[in-house]
């Protein structure tokens, strides 16, 4: 089914070399108060953090800094953002890094002004935000999570064993604008940047498998994994290729900025394994997600098999005759997992830090849904065992 749709995205792109020369005049939209949320210390080794700290205070800004967000960002330091955006009056949070600092700064400013607990009533309940929220704007470091357009922020409570996504409306917390340029990238260490690549395959992917209508949105689901594809074999060869970093930062962005998803369902349950697989291990997201993939649609593909064969066909170029419909969707997991093992992706949890105890209890936490077919706690085990 087609489904009805309304979208509108407030995000301002500046994206390219020179896109960090839009920040001055972007700034000047905003009051005196900037809270400036970053990570561990990349910014400062490769410069970018000197940059936005002049371009700060030739605006005349009053800066007040929260580094060192984790990867997988947690929610102690969305409250400690909070506190210090009410005791700062903060008018603008500017997050520089890639979706974990743009993550939290989102949550950061839905919880600054919240009345009672946060992580119950946004992450837990997903109750609407009627508190007043701060504005966010990014400076994107690392490509992957498209939350420089989108309204996520996936939150890990470290005291709970819990990493929940809540998906705040974009014309409410969709950054007001985000400065891309792919240069930022170049120093983004190779086992980041593949997971970078993976977790963007696997939007799409989730996006794509559901629903088997002639739809718009799988076309151009296809084009852009296509396009991933294509530019990640390049940048693997040269990490400094202008053109296929580029191309991989701009079908990050297109991968989850909604536009892929209008009008289809979806079925986001490799996200929902791998959440929890985070929490568990605090792994890099995309490599999990890596992990899980080709073992979780081994799992599905005969609940959508014409789907499956067509994405064989389209996206891994299957085409040898006299294969079965089965045969053919089969062959395209394989390719899949081909690519991954290209990439350079560990294929087991163990690599990650999973232990055998660990299984029940994250297939136990995984909230369970899908696309083709609505998984059970059973079918989870039996996806992390299968990859184990
Ligand atoms: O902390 P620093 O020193 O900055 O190092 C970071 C971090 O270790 C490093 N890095 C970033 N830019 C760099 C760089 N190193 C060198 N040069 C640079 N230019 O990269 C590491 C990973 O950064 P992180 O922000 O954690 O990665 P990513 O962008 O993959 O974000 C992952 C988080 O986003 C969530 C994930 O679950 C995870 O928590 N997601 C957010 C989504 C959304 N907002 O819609 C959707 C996604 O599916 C995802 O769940
Ligand atoms: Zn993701």
């Amino acid at each position: 089914m087609i489904y009805d749709f309304t979208y509108c995205n407030p995000t301002r792109i500046h994206f390219g070399r020179k896109a960090m020369d839009k920040l001055p005049e972007e700034l000047a939209n905003y009051g005196k108060n900037i809270l400036l949320v970053y990570g561990k210390n990349s910014i400062k080794k490769n410069g970018i953090y000197d940059t936005v700290m002049r371009m700060l205070h030739e605006g005349g800004k009053n800066v007040v800094e929260l580094p060192g967000i984790n990867s997988n960002p947690r929610y102690t330091q969305v409250l400690e953002g909070a506190r210090l955006v009410r005791e700062n009056a903060v008018d603008l949070i500017l997050a520089v890094g890639g979706g974990s600092v743009v993550d939290c700064s989102k949550g950061i400013s839905a919880a600054a002004y919240c009345e009672g607990d946060p992580w119950q009533r946004y992450w837990v309940n997903q109750e609407p935000v009627t508190n007043k929220v701060v504005p966010v704007a990014s400076v994107l470091t690392m490509t992957g999570t498209a939350s420089e357009m989108n309204g996520g922020s996936v939150i890990t409570n470290e005291a709970e064993k819990l990493k929940l996504g809540r998906v705040f409306p974009l014309e409410l917390m969709s950054p007001k604008f985000s400065i891309l340029n792919p240069e930022f990238t170049y120093t983004v260490p190779k086992h980041q940047m593949v997971s970078g690549i993976f977790d963007i395959f696997s939007h799409l992917m989730e996006q794509y498998f559901s629903g088997d209508d002639d739809c718009t949105s799988d076309y151009l689901l296809e084009a852009v994994m296509l396009s991933l594809i294509n530019a990640s074999r390049k940048a693997l060869v040269n990490p400094q290729d202008y053109e296929a970093r580029s191309n991989i930062m701009w079908c990050a962005t297109m991968g989850l900025n909604k536009i892929l998803a209008l009008s289809k369902t979806q079925d986001w349950e490799v996200h929902m394994i791998e959440h929890q697989l985070g929490a568990y291990t605090d792994c890099p997201h995309g490599i999990g997600l890596a992990i899980i993939s080709p073992s979780y649609y081994r799992l599905i593909y005969k609940y959508g098999l014409p789907k499956f064969v067509r994405y064989a066909r389209n996206i891994w170029h299957v085409n040898k005759p006299g294969l079965s419909d089965e045969q053919i969707a089969l062959e395209g997991i394989n390719r899949l997992e081909a690519f991954i093992a290209e990439l350079g992706i560990p294929q087991t949890l163990r690599e990650v830090g999973a232990t055998e105890e660990m299984l029940p209890l994250i297939a136990e936490s995984t909230i369970k849904g899908g696309g083709y077919h609505v998984v059970n706690t059973d079918e989870v085990l039996q996806v992390l065992k299968n990859c184990f």
